[in-house]
């Protein structure tokens, strides 16, 4: 056999091989005791598929290189650079653009000779996924940075939602079109009209949406970047894009559902109903006074506690301060406190963040309890100490029919027998709604960055 008919035949061997090294890595990536190989074999599993790509494509070898090695750089870079807070929005850009790669894909075959019907309808929801998740993650992007403010109810919002709406429309003219008019054919510059409409699309699908319902749109723009990936995949005939794309599309999809059922929401509610805008508990309801407390009171209390839960939130990533949060569990369960933490799905602001961060503090993981398993037992805990958590411990979220998060579970820490909350000011988390939990009167504020707070509790245990 000659060896350049045997290319194709090692294209797929390697096609194959990068297939089950992706599989095995998001497998990986479920466990964080395996996580960071799952991360390098599906690293490896890419560079395999790209180089075999590369060499057996008829093209200037040193166009790809360069762009391979700008690409890399500037990846690299931003992941050394990146602080933990701000991997959620990193993440956003990166599906964004790997929707912006499938949505130039499939334009630069709108202008390939000869495509059949099939391929033409395939170009058309490339075009269409691509676009959207393209526009949708710039916007997702900047409300997790929190350079977007626009939400729901603006003027511009609601031209933007139009304009969503009128590309639905578009979208099902440009699939039938080849079938019964042939109308595009004639007239091309429709075709750029429905790009743009593409990228509006996106604007009007994300905008509205906004405060705890951020993750799930995450999740979903996530899997649909890997939908337009595997649709690509189609357009090129290239096998591993497309197993890639779906194994995106496909596990996206499964995390977009986890989220909303964390948020007891439909999909279709979150994403074409939105989140309420307005709150009585937030509209300035005189809810009384918070108890501040100081270090050595709480030293005291947690001295004599019998049974501690620790739970934390976006406040712990932004002050990094897992690792005193480590300590101070070791400290009193010595002293012969029972310490467990309660993890709610949504804390922070990626999948498992909370997770993420105690692993690396090396808490063990048996030591971690999800909403329901702590919340029928929460009235037997002397202490809930809440660490940056504001939403996710928000009690508007069982009691009050109006507020915006109400219906989403919650770790029910109003219900221990006393709740420290360790954050900076009296200001709203995410979702930017007020917390009754402050002014119960079992409550006690530990005002300060969570770190400098738990490091003066550890001192005082230490003395
Ligand atoms: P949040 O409700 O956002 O509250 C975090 C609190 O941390 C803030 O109230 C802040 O108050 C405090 N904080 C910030 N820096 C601090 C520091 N250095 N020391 C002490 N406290 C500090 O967080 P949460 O309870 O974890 O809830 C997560 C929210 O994010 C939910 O609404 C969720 O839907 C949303 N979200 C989640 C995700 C995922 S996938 N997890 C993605 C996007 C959005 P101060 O400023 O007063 O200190």
């Amino acid at each position: 056999m000659e060896l350049t008919s045997s290319i194709p035949v090692i294209q797929n061997l390697v096609y194959i091989f990068s297939s089950i090294l992706f599989i095995l890595g998001i497998k990986m990536l479920g466990k964080e005791s395996t996580a960071v190989k799952g991360n390098f074999l599906s690293a490896i599993a890419m560079l395999l598929a790209v180089l075999v790509t590369t060499l057996s494509l008829d093209i200037n070898l040193l166009t790809i290189l360069v762009a391979i090695l700008i690409g890399a750089s500037v990846g690299s870079l931003i992941a050394l650079k990146v602080k933990m807070t701000a991997i959620p929005e990193m993440v956003a850009l990166f599906n964004g653009f790997g929707g912006l790669a499938s949505f130039f894909i499939a334009w630069s075959q709108y202008s390939e000779p000869n495509i059949n019907l099939f391929q033409t309808v395939i170009v058309m929801l490339t075009v269409y996924i691509g676009g959207l998740t393209f526009s949708g993650s710039l916007i997702a992007y900047g409300k997790l940075a929190e350079k977007i403010k626009l939400g729901k109810g603006s003027l511009l919002t609601n031209i933007f939602i139009s304009a969503f709406y009128l590309s639905l429309l578009m979208l099902v003219f440009v699939l039938i079109d080849p079938v019964f008019f042939n109308f595009l054919d004639n007239q091309p510059t429709l075709f750029y009209v429905f790009l743009s409409f593409t990228i509006l699309a996106g604007l009007g699908f994300v905008l509205p949406i906004g405060g705890g319902d951020m993750p799930v749109v995450i999740s979903l723009l996530n899997s649909l970047s890997g939908i337009a990936a595997a649709f690509a995949g189609l357009l090129l005939l290239n096998n591993v894009l497309i197993v890639a794309g779906s194994l995106v599309g496909a596990s996206g999809l499964i995390l977009t559902v986890i989220m909303a059922k964390a948020m007891n929401r439909t999909i279709g509610n979150i994403l074409f109903v939105g989140y309420a805008s307005s709150s009585s508990t937030a509209s300035g309801k005189d809810q009384g006074e918070v108890k501040p407390i100081n270090t050595e009171d709480a030293f005291l209390i947690l001295e004599n506690a019998s049974s501690v839960l620790i739970v934390p939130g976006y406040g712990m990533a932004v002050a990094q301060a897992q690792h005193v949060v480590r300590e101070l569990g070791e400290l009193m369960e010595e002293n012969g406190t029972d310490v467990k933490y309660g993890i709610h799905p949504v804390a922070g602001r990626m999948p498992g963040h909370m997770n993420v961060l105690l692993a690396e503090a090396n808490v063990s993981y048996d030591l971690l309890l999800e909403p329901e398993d702590i919340n029928p037992a929460m009235d037997t805990y002397d202490v809930a100490i809440v660490i940056g958590a504001n939403d996710v411990v928000n009690p508007s979220a069982t009691e009050e029919p109006g507020s915006p998060i109400y219906g989403m579970p919650i770790i029910e820490v109003h219900n221990a027998k006393t709740v420290f909350v360790l954050k900076r000011s009296m200001s709203s988390g995410f979702a930017g709604v007020q917390n009754p939990l402050f002014f119960k009167d079992n409550t006690r504020m530990l005002f300060g960055d969570a770190k400098e707070s738990i490091s003066g509790v550890v001192s005082e245990f230490k003395d």
